[in-house]
């Protein structure tokens, strides 16, 4: 065992967070940490590594565990160095024998003696051993794949945003190699292909790793084993999440049985009391039965808790027709060209997803429309927009000696406290929670803070990017039936294809400086992506094969004519009927395969793809024309065995 609870009881104030629990965590485990958002997942991570102390139990660990613990909240950590210097500083040991080598070297060369000599080679042959010549390689690989550029790795860290920051970190503690890692989230801050990346990664990871996420798709691929805290307890699932969702299903159903059980039992048992009473010659008999049930132990009803957040985005106006123009509209960090000569436009009822693989423009676009960022162009608002804008660092910008009351009180709403508290309310914070300050809350709690920040303004146009991030999965659908209500306008950012898919009717991608507007839900948009993927790599293996075989060469199948083979008048009517036919329907297979690969060419031009009704129309076409080939080609087999037949025949 690495480390453990062993009846482990913890609470803030009267506030019990965890009860009586005991878990043990085991080399090379991948445990998913799960639990609605505020029960305690992150305080259960600062006890395994002695940040709080719990009230009873005791926390079990071996003295050698070595322990890397990614917090939930971004560090305030600060540094002038370069990421990849800081990333390095996994290797502290590494980086001690390189200071000693040096040192050596500098005495060697000045003395020359003997023992100096022994020892400058003995440490060598160390820094051999530790792997310490690829070092700075392998902290390079790791910065890559969490998605930073090589030009980024020599920029200085305090440069870098606060979900940048969050991956050098992550980088570091994965180099230091733990043998527990211990992962708050780290979903969180990353892009799709970072996500991916790290999954890979993980997936090889010499040790154990527990993971607290709200992500099903990232916990399914990356556990084997599920605790959840949930009312108090730790339950202990041993598969992934879908494993977890069948058998906590089934837990339930078999908790709820034997209630039903046990309470018909007693109920047969009070009855039975009842009659005995009444009478004096059984009163004993009722006394030892009244005993029995007192002595029972009693099952708990399935008592569902569930946060179940209200959010109601309120309009207060409706705008004019355009909501935002954006012309001529061009941006780069220095050699990083976001966008270049850019047009769009957002319309009333909008509600648009923007996506893309590098995570660094789309944040970007939405902070130019929300004109929280320098740009070039043009940017006009509409008539009548009232808009609001939750930030991806949003949580950040909570400030932490509020409480939230006051927090909500600083958004220039005309609300009263009271309605203040009845809107909080509906984000679950009750009676005193609003008097909680931002600094305790959880990842959750903070978010749904500063959703509540973001409702109050009843703006018709919201801005709102990776607004899931901390919200457990059962908020996320309760967000998401919200904003299918909203009747305002939207542009958001996130990484989350669940919530994408069911909240976006267009699709907004940065390609090559320019957006690219999709008009139709995501799914339409993958399908779509994915049907101009292959007919690109279609028609890309047509050309390749039309180089090499020119279309006009003469068909290999052709029969030869048949020359001297006495024949019947009727049999000779007949070949050549079927001989014309043969021509005729070559001839037209020759024009359709050539319309075909007009067809496949239109479809990989960028014009008419990025234009969805010239798209269609033309896959309409090919469609069509694929059709036609087919039948065409049937005819042409059947003819050509026909005319065989002639031939051969007589
Ligand atoms: N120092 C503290 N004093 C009082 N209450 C606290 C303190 N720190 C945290 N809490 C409360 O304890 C509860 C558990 O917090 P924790 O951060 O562990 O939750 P979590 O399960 O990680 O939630 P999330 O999914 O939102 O990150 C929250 O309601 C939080 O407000
Ligand atoms: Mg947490």
């Amino acid at each position: 065992m690495l480390i453990g609870l062993q009846n482990v009881t913890f609470e803030f104030g009267a506030r019990v967070i965890v009860k009586d629990a005991t878990w043990h965590i085991q080399p090379n485990e991948r445990i998913g940490l799960i639990g609605y958002n505020g029960t305690g997942k992150s305080t259960l991570l600062k006890l395994f590594v002695n940040q709080y102390m719990p009230s009873a139990g005791t926390v079990e660990r071996s003295k050698e565990t070595t322990i890397g613990y990614l917090h939930q909240d971004l560090l305030s950590f600060d540094t002038n160095e370069s990421i990849l210097q800081v990333a390095m500083g996994a290797f502290e040991k590494v980086l001690q024998l390189e200071k000693e080598i040096e040192a050596l070297g500098r005495e060697l060369e000045k003395t020359g003696d003997e023992k100096t000599l022994i020892d400058y080679t003995d440490k060598l042959h160390e820094m051999e051993l530790l792997g310490g010549y690829n070092i700075q390689h392998k902290s390079e690989e790791v910065l890559q794949g969490l998605g930073f550029s090589n030009a980024d790795l020599n920029r200085p860290y305090k440069e870098f945003s606060g979900g940048w920051r969050m991956r050098v970190l992550l980088a570091k503690m994965i180099l230091a190699k733990p043998d527990l890692l211990l992962l708050d989230e780290p979903t969180n801050h990353l892009d799709l292909p970072s996500i991916e990346w790290l999954e890979k990664y993980l997936q090889h990871y010499q040790g154990a790793v527990v993971i607290v996420s709200h992500d099903k798709f990232f916990l399914n691929r990356m556990v084997t084993k599920i605790v959840e805290l949930y009312q108090r307890e730790l339950h202990i699932y041993n598969g992934n999440y879908d494993f977890y969702e069948k058998e906590k299903a089934v837990r339930i159903e078999m908790q709820q049985k034997a209630y039903e059980n046990q309470q018909d039992y007693i109920r047969q048992n009070e009855r039975l009391v009842e009659r005995f009473r009444a009478k004096a010659s059984k009163a004993a008999m009722a006394q030892s039965i009244m005993k029995k049930l007192d002595k029972l132990d009693r099952i708990e009803d399935v008592a569902i808790e569930r946060p179940d957040l209200r959010i109601n985005f309120r309009v207060d106006k409706v705008p004019g027709r355009v909501l935002v123009e954006l012309d001529h509209l061009s941006k780069a960090f220095g050699e990083n060209v976001i966008l270049r000569d850019a047009k769009a436009e957002i319309d009333r009822g909008d509600k648009i997803a923007l996506i893309g693989a590098n995570g660094k423009g789309k944040s970007t676009l939405l902070r130019i429309i929300a004109d929280a960022e320098s740009y070039a162009g043009n940017r006009k608002w509409g008539h009548n927009v009232e808009e609001s804008f939750y930030a991806q660092h949003q949580l950040e910008a909570l400030a932490l000696d509020h409480t939230i009351l006051e927090e909500m009180r600083g958004c220039g709403s005309q609300m009263t406290d009271l309605e203040l508290r009845a809107l909080l309310g509906c984000f679950l914070f009750s009676g005193d929670d609003t008097d909680k300050k931002i600094r305790i809350l959880s990842g959750g709690e903070k978010a749904r803070v500063a959703l509540a920040k973001t409702i109050v303004s009843k703006a018709n146009f919201l801005m709102l990017d990776e607004p899931t991030n901390h919200l457990d999965m059962h908020s996320v659908d309760l967000l998401i039936n919200a904003l299918k209500r909203y009747e305002g306008t939207m542009i958001l950012v996130s990484h989350d294809r669940h919530f994408i898919s069911k909240t976006a009717n267009k699709i907004w991608e940065i390609v090559d400086g320019q957006i690219k507007e999709f008009k139709g839900p995501y799914d339409e948009w993958v399908a779509w992506n994915e049907r101009m993927r292959k007919n690109q790599a279609a028609a890309k293996t047509e050309a390749a094969a039309s180089k090499k075989k020119p279309v006009a060469a003469a068909p290999v199948r052709t029969p030869a004519p048949a020359v001297n083979t006495p024949i019947s008048k009727e049999h000779k009517k007949e070949l050549q009927r079927q001989q014309k036919l043969f021509q005729q329907t070559e001839e037209a297979l020759n024009k359709n395969k050539a319309e075909m690969a007009q067809l496949e060419k239109d479809l990989a031009n960028p014009d008419i793809y990025s234009d969805k009704d010239r798209f269609l129309k033309a896959e309409q076409d090919y469609t069509q024309a694929s059709r036609e080939n087919e039948r065409l080609e049937k005819d042409y087999e059947t003819i050509f065995t026909r005319l065989m037949e002639l031939e051969e025949g007589d």
